[in-house]
């Protein structure tokens, strides 16, 4: 309860003033590369409308979201019971080293990016967030 609180109130305030300092950029600029740079996650993660779960789990609303709670999804025992809500920080951790975050998850990537690159990352995953895709049956 005490994550979700912390997750909530870092979604409604201070986290978007902290990603600010984290990445300088203009807000639209940082969605655009995080965009692009999200090419690199696609292989196994989709987002929007209608996104699936793949190799990895569907990542709409990821920012706020319970971590290991996309439904029918077959998370590792680690990320299952990580406990936590992701929020900007966790999340550019995780994308940088998932395994620094989540001891022992099944994300075998390697992203070597930058804490800038993460951040621009998880402004773009924001963006991705109304979309309530996620609980549409599989067929
Ligand atoms: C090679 C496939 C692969 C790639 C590429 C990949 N991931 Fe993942 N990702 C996974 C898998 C598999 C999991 C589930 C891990 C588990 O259950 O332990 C996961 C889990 C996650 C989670 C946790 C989701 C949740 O519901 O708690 C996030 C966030 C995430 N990935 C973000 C990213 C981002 C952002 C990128 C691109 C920078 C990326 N991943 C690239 C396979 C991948």
């Amino acid at each position: 309860m005490r994550a979700l609180i912390i997750g909530v109130a870092l979604l409604l305030g201070p986290g978007v003033e902290a990603l600010a300092a984290l990445a300088p950029a203009p807000a639209q600029a940082q969605v655009d590369a995080g965009r692009r740079l999200f090419a690199r996650c696609t292989n196994c993660h989709e987002v929007g409308a209608g996104a699936r779960n793949g190799f990895g789990p569907q990542l709409n609303g990821i920012v706020g979201r319970k971590a290991g709670s996309a439904p029918a999804y077959a998370y590792s025992p680690a990320l299952k019971q990580a406990g936590f809500v992701w929020n900007e920080q966790k999340l550019v951790a995780f994308i940088r080293d998932s395994e620094k975050v989540v001891p022992g998850n099944k994300m075998r990537f390697l992203s070597f990016m930058s804490e800038k690159q993460a951040a621009e990352i998880v402004a773009y995953l924001r963006t991705q967030g109304a979309v309530a895709a996620s609980a549409a049956p599989k067929r």
